[in-house]
């Protein structure tokens, strides 16, 4: 495995790859790398002939009180874990290199970044955008994998891919869970034993609010019903629990067909994001 922190080197290599024929798949990743991107690298390494994984942690998609700083960054470990799953780039690109003290060009995926986690983070779909664009354009890769627990994220950067005719096709990739359902999150590792057993019940409650619905219960009364056991999570404040239709991300109606319930919910102020396709 090769360790590359240029941004022109990596696109040399692609160049490179691309006119020799080979297929590019790419896992862009913030690090702290868990068996949820271990998921997403394996899929790139049976569907390629290359993988390439990026592990940089975003400035731009954190707002000012958010956890930027804290994020986990235990370099050494993703290095090895790249190793071993088979990865043959490793990008470590820095500041410096991605946003000059001049920066000034951002994307915006319209409509799609104001609502859900974009009500309380009005910075982070721009600045997740604008890296992934970034990114794209240094790796270029045939194929890009993104896990479904960001569903937002997933479906954003479908649309921005559609809108600026990138040449990559955006493969989402299924939840990874803990054995108590928890979904996996680098951000997991902020939650003490006590609010980890706590939030393994939104998985729980969301598995609910899916029976309920699929059995014909009123899609805004299952989220009623939902909101109200999210509640009741001790030490628990909702940020938003909402069924939308899981293309579009328009509120889901009652014919909308295909639905998905997505909700972000602090435990014990750890923020925390999870979602169940209907
Ligand atoms: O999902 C993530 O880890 C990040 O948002 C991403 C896509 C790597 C962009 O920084």
């Amino acid at each position: 495995m090769k360790i590359i922190k240029n941004p022109l080197q990596i696109q040399k290599i692609s160049m490179e790859l691309i006119r020799k024929n080979k297929s590019i798949g790419f896992v862009p990743t913030m690090g702290a790398l868990h068996s949820g991107h271990v998921s997403l690298i394996k899929k790139s390494v049976s569907q390629n002939d290359i993988t390439v994984v990026s592990v940089y942690v975003n400035p731009i998609q954190f707002g000012p009180n958010e956890d930027y700083k804290r994020y986990p960054r235990p370099v050494n470990d993703d290095i090895e874990i790249c190793k071993k799953n088979g990865v043959d780039y490793l990008f470590l690109p820095s500041n410096e290199t991605l946003y000059d003290k001049d920066f000034s060009t951002y994307v915006t995926v319209d409509k799609l970044s104001g609502i859900m986690c974009g009500v309380t983070r009005p910075v982070h779909f721009r600045g997740v955008a604008t890296v992934v664009s970034k990114l794209f354009n240094m790796v270029m890769p045939d194929r890009a994998y993104f896990g479904l627990k960001d569903y937002q994220q997933y479906v954003i950067i479908k649309r921005m891919v559609k809108d600026l005719n990138f040449r990559t096709k955006v493969i989402g990739c299924p939840i990874i869970r803990e054995k108590s359902g928890l979904a996996m999150s680098s951000r997991n590792t902020y939650l003490s034993p006590e609010a980890k057993e706590q939030a393994v019940n939104i998985h729980k409650i969301l598995v609910n609010a899916k029976k309920s619905f699929n059995s014909g219960k009123n899609i805004d009364a299952v989220i009623k019903e939902t909101a109200k056991l999210l509640s009741a999570i001790e030490n628990s404040e909702i940020d938003y629990i909402e069924a939308r239709d899981s293309n579009t991300l328009q509120p889901a109606v009652k014919t909308t067909k295909n639905v998905v319930i997505a909700a972000a919910v602090k435990i014990s102020n750890i923020r925390l994001i999870d979602n169940i396709l209907c």
